[in-house]
């Protein structure tokens, strides 16, 4: 039977093909009311998750898919660049198992899969309107079902988990005939799939898939090393062209640029003319928020480092020592890594830090120090909330001097000093309250004890010390796509600064060792949290 409850709050574009219900008569597509009501009625599946919403850039942040049919996102409420909203996952899976199946099997009803949906809103610039973006689906089913191939699944750029996949096992001649002539289609299926490996039949396909995730990164890298969204602009190119501009090899950098494409940096508009994605336009480096420095920073100056991470977990050392010394670093070799490294830290926009200023309560506050805050952008968002306070932002020198561009053009910077120091020396005095927002987790536990003894020096019997950073849980128990984040920057640290991340009971113990009590903890989302630290009693 056709779930008719089911199939009524799905948005529908395709005809509902051969349904013995509902014909091939398409429907139209449903209001914007009834797509908010089907996003919040129905239970929506996110990457591989069951019941999460659909978080357009965190899923990019995974990796990009594309799908053939080019679903667009954009109907179920895709929006802008800064609001990221979640839309309807399971029901774009369950449309896509529709396009798969050519209808919605009367015998599969929505519980006998996890309709996984893998997307991306394709960015586009805030003024050229909400985002678009592409869906990919991964369609797990939890019974053998009849009526779905994998070859027809691969035929609309999609995933059906293979091994619980069957036909009706049917030994009729007929059936024989039919399942030969299907060979060849269930052979391009597995060619076609581009996380089987390269061109081969694996096993375990999706662990191999992660053991080859660094394919992207390293076209990133080479596309912002070489400067080809610059070179591009906002024109269609030829390889020719950009090969001379590029400096790079012709036929090499042809193959890179239709790598690109297929991951929706680029797009071939004729053979061997390119030109940049909308996603593609913040590699450039003369737009407003460019991934540049960004993509530099992590695909080649700390990628080098996580090259050495199995050293790094059998010593417990950073990359820095276990490095063959004769190897020189790329942060060694690079006389603009330093400049990366600031133009990456704190440089956000500072409404990204909103939720922060929002998740403690300012008000008895006078002077808000952040320390080590890089760019400004929480020092701005606290400020920017607050009208009535008083700011200082410190951080090395370098860092203070390319902060100062930024707080010439800001209405608070008359409220606002911006201070050099060292804070494993000293911390200037003068505030009642202290940030130091992932400062510390860069740092081993006794130099941690020495920026927060030197914290203790100067903050008022009734001031407050904000640790921001993550708090992990004792236990990880299962996966979790933000416990990832977290846990890679543990390692990041672990390789890159001999750092770590923290648990709350290991947070607590560093405060108690520099004279403060951990007074409470206020999760900021599912983000970060911030610890209230408050000077211990002599
Ligand atoms: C990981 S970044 C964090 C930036 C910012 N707080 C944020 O969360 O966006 C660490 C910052 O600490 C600063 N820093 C590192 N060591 C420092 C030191 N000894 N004295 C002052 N600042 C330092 C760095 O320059 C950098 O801006």
């Amino acid at each position: 039977m056709c779930d008719e409850a089911f199939h009524s709050r799905l948005p529908r574009r395709t005809p509902h093909v051969d349904c013995r219900r509902h014909g091939d008569q398409p429907r139209a597509s449903p209001e914007p009311a009834e797509l908010h009501r089907c996003r919040t009625d129905a239970p929506v599946h996110a990457g591989h998750e069951v019941g999460t919403p659909f978080d357009g850039y965190r899923d990019l942040a995974g990796g990009w898919c594309r799908n053939r049919l080019d679903i667009p996102i954009e109907p179920l409420g895709a929006v802008d660049r800064r609001q990221r909203g979640p839309c309807n996952v399971r029901a774009f899976a369950h449309r896509h198992l529709e396009q798969i199946s050519d209808v919605v099997s009367p015998d599969i009803s929505p519980d006998d899969y996890s309709g996984g949906a893998r997307g991306c809103a394709a960015a586009t610039a805030p003024e050229q309107g909400p985002q678009r973006g592409l869906l990919r689906t991964e369609i797990k089913f939890h019974r053998r079902v009849s009526k779905i191939e994998p070859a027809t699944a691969a035929s609309c750029g999609s995933r059906v988990h293979w091994p619980v996949i069957a036909k009706r096992r049917d030994s009729s001649p007929v059936s024989v005939v039919a399942s030969l002539i299907c060979w060849p289609r269930i052979l391009r299926y597995f060619m076609a799939q581009s996380d089987s490996g390269i061109g081969n039949v694996t096993p375990n396909a999706e662990l191999v898939q992660m053991a080859m995730s660094y394919s992207r990164s390293y076209m990133l890298c080479a596309a912002a090393r070489l400067g080809i969204a610059d070179a591009l602009g906002d024109e269609v190119r030829s390889v020719d062209h950009l090969a001379e501009t590029c400096q790079a090899d012709v036929d090499a950098l042809y193959r890179l640029l239709r790598a690109l494409a297929s991951i929706g940096i680029t797009e071939e508009t004729t053979p061997k003319h390119f030109r940049l994605t909308p996603f593609g336009r913040p590699l450039r480096r003369d737009v407003a928020q460019s991934a540049w420095p960004a993509v530099v920073f992590w695909a080649d100056l700390l990628a080098d480092n996580w090259s050495l991470l199995t050293d790094c977990i059998r010593t417990g050392k950073p990359a820095s020592q276990v490095r063959d010394p004769n190897v020189p670093s790329r942060w060694s070799q690079d006389p603009e890594a330093d400049s990366i490294f600031r133009a990456v830290m704190g440089t956000a926009p500072a409404e990204d830090y909103a939720p922060i200023a929002r998740a403690w309560d300012f008000s008895r506050a006078n002077v808000v120090a952040d320390l080590g805050g890089g760019g400004g952008a929480l020092i701005l968002a606290v400020l920017g909330l607050h009208p009535y306070l008083r700011g200082m932002l410190v951080d090395l020198e370098a860092s203070v001097e390319a902060a100062k561009a930024r707080f010439a053009d800001e209405e608070v910077s008359s409220r606002c000093k911006l201070l050099a120091a060292d804070l494993t020396q000293s911390v200037p005095a003068g505030a009642d309250v202290y940030m130091l927002k992932h400062v510390l987790h860069g740092r081993r536990d006794a130099e941690a004890i020495t920026i927060l003894k030197n914290c203790r020096a100067v903050i008022p019997a009734n001031g407050s010390l904000l640790v921001i950073e993550f708090i992990l849980p004792p236990l990880i128990s299962q996966a979790d796509p933000h416990l990832e984040g977290h846990l890679m920057s543990d390692l990041n640290m672990l390789a890159v600064t001999g750092g770590r991340e923290r648990s709350e009971h290991e947070w607590r113990t560093l405060l108690e060792a520099a004279g403060f009590r951990l007074a409470g903890v206020f999760p900021v989302g599912n983000d970060v949290g911030i610890l209230e630290a408050k000077p211990a009693q002599a």
